[in-house]
C-alpha cells in the first residue's frame, strides 16, 4: 500500500493524482501520541522546570498586566484559526466517510486564511518585533543546557525566556512551511474548480505538475492535522492556560511574566503609559 494514489492520464502516462486516505488516519494518531506520551511525561516524569536566577535589582518595576498579543494580532489569531478548522474539515470529513459538497466553503476558507496570511506578514514586519519568533543563539545554549539536564549531566541552568520558547518558535516555523505550502497550491488548484476569480483552466498545467500539486496540498493538509492537534493540546495545558487567555485578553499577570519570561530578553516598553490599561494594542 504506497502512500500516494496514482492514474493513468489520456497520453498513457502513470501520474499521481492525490495522496492515499489513510494518511489522514496516521496524521490523526500521530497527534493523539504525542499528547498521550507528552502528557504521561508532563505528569510521572519531569522534573520542576528550573532557571537561571536573576539579581532582584534587574528586575524592573512593572504593571500588573503585562501588554502581550495587540488587538490587530489577536484578531489576525483567531480568523486563521477559523479559517483553518473550516479547511481542515471540509477537506477530510469527505475522506472518511461523510460526504457533503465541501470545494465551494473550502476554497473560500482558503480565500479567508490566505488573505489572513498576507496581512499577518505585513503586520509582523511592519509592526511586531519580527525577530522575536525566530531562534536565537540564546534559545540554542539553552536548549543545549536543557538537554543535557534532561540526560541527567546539568550544565548550568537556563536563562527564562523572551517572549516566545524555542519550542514556539520551531511549532511556528513548520507551521508557517505548510500553511505557505497549502496556499500556493492551494490556489493554482482554484483553477481546477469553479469560482469567483477567474476562469477555470484545467489545462493550465500538465497531468504529471497538476498530480504532483495535489499530492503536496494534500501531504501539507494532513501534516497540519497533528499540529493543529499538538497546538490545541499545548493551549488547554493547565500550565499554559494564561497565556491561552493572553490570545483572547491580550495581557498576561505580571507574576506569570516574571516566573517564564526574562525582562531583559523580552523588554515590556512603553510601561508608563499603559500602566493600569491592562492591553498592549
Ligand atoms: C488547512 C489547510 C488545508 C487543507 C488541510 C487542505 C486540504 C485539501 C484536500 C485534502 C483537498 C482534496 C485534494 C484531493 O482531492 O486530492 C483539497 C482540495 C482543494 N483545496 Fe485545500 N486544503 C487546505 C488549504 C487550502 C487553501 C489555503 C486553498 C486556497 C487558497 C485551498 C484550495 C483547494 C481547492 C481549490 C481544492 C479543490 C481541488 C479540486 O477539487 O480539484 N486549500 N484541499
Amino acid at each position: 500500500m504506497g502512500i500516494l494514489e496514482w492514474a493513468t492520464s489520456p497520453l498513457g502516462q502513470r501520474v499521481p493524482i492525490h495522496i492515499a486516505w489513510f494518511l489522514i488516519w496516521v496524521a490523526l494518531i500521530v497527534g493523539l501520541l504525542f499528547l498521550i506520551v507528552h502528557a504521561i511525561y508532563v505528569r510521572y516524569f519531569a522534573p520542576q522546570a528550573e532557571f537561571a536566577s536573576e539579581p532582584s535589582s534587574a528586575i524592573p518595576e512593572l504593571p500588573a498586566r503585562i501588554p502581550r498579543h495587540s488587538l490587530a494580532a489577536r484578531l489576525f489569531h483567531w480568523i486563521m484559526a477559523a479559517a483553518m478548522f473550516v479547511l481542515l474539515i471540509t477537506a477530510f470529513l469527505p475522506k472518511v466517510g461523510i460526504p457533503f459538497n465541501w470545494v465551494t466553503y473550502h476554497w473560500i476558507a482558503g480565500t479567508v486564511l490566505t488573505i489572513s496570511i498576507l496581512f499577518h506578514i505585513v503586520h509582523a514586519t511592519l509592526y511586531l518585533e519580527f525577530w522575536s519568533i525566530w531562534p536565537d543563539r540564546s534559545d540554542l545554549e539553552d536548549a543545549r543546557k536543557r538537554f543535557y539536564r534532561f540526560m541527567g549531566k546539568p550544565k548550568g541552568l537556563p536563562r527564562k525566556f523572551a517572549k516566545y520558547p524555542l519550542e514556539n518558535k520551531l511549532y511556528h516555523g513548520v507551521v508557517m512551511l505548510s500553511g505557505l505550502l497549502v496556499i500556493v497550491t492551494g490556489i493554482c488548484m482554484m483553477f481546477r474548480v469553479r469560482t469567483i476569480f477567474f476562469p477555470r483552466n484545467p489545462y493550465l498545467f500538465s497531468d504529471m505538475t497538476w498530480g504532483m500539486m495535489y499530492v503536496l496540498h494534500g501531504l501539507a493538509g494532513v501534516g497540519l492535522i497533528t499540529l493543529t492537534i499538538v497546538h490545541v493540546y499545548f493551549a488547554i495545558r493547565p500550565e499554559k492556560l494564561p497565556i491561552t487567555a493572553s490570545m483572547i485578553v491580550g495581557s498576561m499577570s505580571r507574576e506569570f511574566y516574571l516566573k517564564e519570561h526574562d525582562p531583559k530578553r523580552w523588554v515590556i516598553e512603553g510601561l508608563s503609559q499603559q500602566r493600569g490599561t491592562g492591553d498592549g494594542d
